[in-house]
């Protein structure tokens, strides 16, 4: 089953008098269940679609379809919602919260717009599950430590927690790998794997051939399209 589909993106940015087309007629589909790379030189517009893909930016042109619904046709909120619900994002620099500890920045999407008498109902549920994924990251005895206490690749493991702490049905990871050494790579790799396996539906960017080679499919953005 399609889990999502990019049909005809279109999207140029203008800067200064000059404008770039980055995205020219791309045409995407995402299986559920599946681990899918896209690979392309670096400015080939790779952050672009990923971020397209997942709502967080919008085409000039074309639609993106989410389980059957078109997201760029549906209101701003009703797309909002969709992002909050279904879609983990992963980013190179982690973007985590420096003044907070790890349990907490996976805590994060859970409290962000979750009232305060909710919270209070639903915390010890939801620190639980914050461990219990803690530990499949493999971060359980890292629950107190600060971003700056942690390696890159422990605190990459971090955001990755912190994105599927809402069990989102899409994991967009860009360049999750971009600013680690091929070890801590590696393990960043493994995590994404086990996700995965159970069942996680994962589109990675990336320019790295050797990352882009463990997914299950790779396409390649060229020219603002994808490669046939
Ligand atoms: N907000 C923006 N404003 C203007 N140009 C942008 C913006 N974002 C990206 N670009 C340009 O679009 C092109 C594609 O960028 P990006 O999608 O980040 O590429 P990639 O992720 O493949 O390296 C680049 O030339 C970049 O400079
Ligand atoms: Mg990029």
């Amino acid at each position: 089953m399609v889990l999502a589909r990019a049909t005809k993106l279109h999207k140029s940015y203008s800067l200064g008098k000059t404008k770039v087309s980055v995205l020219r007629g791309v045409n995407l589909e995402v299986n559920e269940g599946e681990m899918l790379a896209i690979t392309g030189s670096s400015g080939c517009g790779k952050s672009t679609l990923l971020h397209i893909l997942g709502a967080l930016d919008a085409p000039d042109q074309g639609t993106v379809s989410f389980a059957g619904e078109d997201l760029f046709a549906a209101g701003t909120w009703r797309r909002d919602a969709v992002r909050n619900r279904d879609v983990g994002f992963v980013f190179q620099f982690y973007h985590l919260l420096p003044e907070f500890n790890v349990l907490e920045n996976v805590l994060m999407p859970r409290m962000v717009g979750t009232s305060t008498l909710d919270w209070m109902s639903s915390r010890k549920s939801a620190i639980a599950k914050a461990g219990e994924i803690l530990g499949t990251v493999g971060l359980k005895d890292r629950l107190k430590h600060r971003p700056k206490e942690l390696s890159g690749g422990e605190r990459q493991r971090v955001a990755i927690a912190r994105a599927i702490m809402n069990e989102p049905r899409f994991l967009l990871a860009d360049e999750p790998t971009g600013n680690l050494d091929a070890k801590m790579g590696k393990g960043i790799m493994d995590c994404l794997r086990s996700l995965n396996q159970k069942g996680q539906t994962i589109v990675l960017v990336t320019h790295d051939p050797l990352i882009a080679k463990q997914a299950d499919r790779q396409v390649r953005l060229v020219d603002g399209r994808i490669e046939p």
